[in-house]
């Protein structure tokens, strides 16, 4: 069992601030699993509606729900929506007998009814596959190649992994969507997804895109938002300041799994990733999932002029502009592009991420940091408070030559 305790930690915390807890996520990110470290699979509180015997215990809820105390799982609860009406009239009782934690798989229309009937009353908590903090740093190379959801990453070896990556990828078209009910045919739906795994990390174009699968552009961007509620894709929102510069107007999209990415690029082996064309876009991609969710839903955004000026992510922080550049380079260095970010968006920081093994400063206001620590878990590696920056190792800051290659963190 991978530990999860800084989930287990939040979904606990949310149920004693809100009534209703909702978890959602991906198919398979590991949503039951947790529950059932809060609330025990056999426990009178616990209710599975993938399971015909919970749903027959479900059949009268008011009757069923009303006299329970504690804690109170409802798992899959997407197979019921009647049931929220009823989750409101529980959660309003004066004085609160039972808080209730519901999970499902992310439909955007479930969201919509949960947030609905029970306005005032819920927290959504969402969650992913596996992250590089709860796996640690020595599992950076794999997590990357496989991607966090649970059976991926633990898979035996890396072709029982793609297997199962494939498998879920075909559940997911043939039953999943149309169980949510989104109807797409799923032939239409797999090119669309592969066609965007050659995009993850480029600016959308819809007419491209469009013209490639042979409809129209309304209809790619419903298949692109559709993905997105279903948290498989990550649009990352285009920054724009007041400047004398053509400035990039279109989300970039990332898959959020990196595995997801390359079971799609046809990416098999650790070998295949080194030599892919995508190598670049893969890494910037994983770095920057694992930034978000250590800095949780802050605004973020990516920046970029028609001029072939970029910066990966810009965070807003506590009143201050972060930066975060993601290089695959053994000794990255200060770049124009990154002088002007500093400058025409007024940063307070720059962080560079790189596969090296220490940190070291170019600059009064950027650093080079491993992207190993994120496994630290502290959102402050890369949005540090001013008065807590961590000093960069001793004699570090001008031997960019000497920092150390990426060559450890490629092995297993
Ligand atoms: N912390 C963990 N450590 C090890 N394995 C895990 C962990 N969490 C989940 N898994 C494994 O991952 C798989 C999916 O987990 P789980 O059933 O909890 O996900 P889920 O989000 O409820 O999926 P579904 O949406 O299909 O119901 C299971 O095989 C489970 O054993
Ligand atoms: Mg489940």
């Amino acid at each position: 069992m991978i530990n999860r305790n800084r989930l287990l930690a939040t979904i606990r915390a949310a149920l004693r601030r809100s009534r209703v807890v909702a978890l959602i996520g991906p198919r398979q990110s590991g949503k039951t699993t947790a529950a059932r470290q809060i609330v025990a699979a056999d426990s009178p509180n616990y209710f599975d509606l993938e399971d015909p015997a919970g749903l027959t215990r479900l059949a009268e809820p008011m009757t069923a729900l009303a006299p329970l105390k504690g804690t109170v799982v409802i798992d899959e609860v997407q197979r019921r929506p009647d049931l929220f009406p009823v989750l409101r009239v529980l959660a309003d009782r004066r004085p609160l007998r039972a808080r209730f934690l519901i999970l499902g798989s992310a439909s955007p229309e479930l969201q919509r009814q949960s947030a609905e009937s029970l306005a005032g009353r819920l927290e959504t908590i969402a969650l992913a596959g596996f992250s590089l903090e709860e796996l640690g740093a020595k599992a950076l190379a794999r997590h990357w190649r496989r991607g966090g959801f649970p059976p991926a990453f633990l898979a035996r070896s890396d072709a029982d992994s793609l297997r199962w990556r494939q498998q879920f990828v075909h559940t997911f078209l043939e039953r999943d969507l149309p169980q949510l009910g989104i109807n797409v045919p799923a032939t239409t739906m797999l090119r669309f997804w592969t066609m965007l795994a050659h995009y993850h990390g480029n600016v959308w174009n819809a007419a491209e895109l469009a013209r490639s699968l042979g409809v129209s552009e309304p209809t790619v961007r419903r298949y692109l938002d559709l993905l997105t509620g279903l948290f498989i894709i990550r649009q990352l929102p285009p920054w724009y300041e007041n400047l004398k510069k053509r400035q990039v107007r279109s989300p970039k999209i990332y898959f959020r799994d990196s595995g997801m990415a390359h079971q799609l690029l046809g990416i098999r082996t650790e070998h295949d990733l080194l030599t892919h064309p995508k190598l670049g876009a893969s890494w910037e991609g994983y770095a920057i999932e694992e930034v978000l969710k250590l800095t949780g839903p802050s605004e973020a955004y990516f920046w970029a002029t028609h001029t072939g000026t970029e910066l990966d992510l810009l965070i807003f922080n506590g009143g201050r502009r972060y930066g975060v550049e993601v290089k695959r380079q053994d000794a990255p260095h200060i770049t124009s592009s990154m002088r002007t970010a500093l400058s025409d968006l007024r940063l307070d920081y720059l962080t560079v991420l790189y596969p090296g093994t220490r940190r070291y400063s170019l600059d009064e206001r950027v650093t080079v940091v491993p992207l190993s620590e994120l496994a630290e878990g502290s959102p402050e590696v890369v949005v540090p408070h001013p008065s807590r920056r961590k000093r960069p190792s001793r004699g570090a800051n001008h031997v960019q030559g000497r920092a150390r290659g990426n060559g450890a963190l490629l092995q297993k």
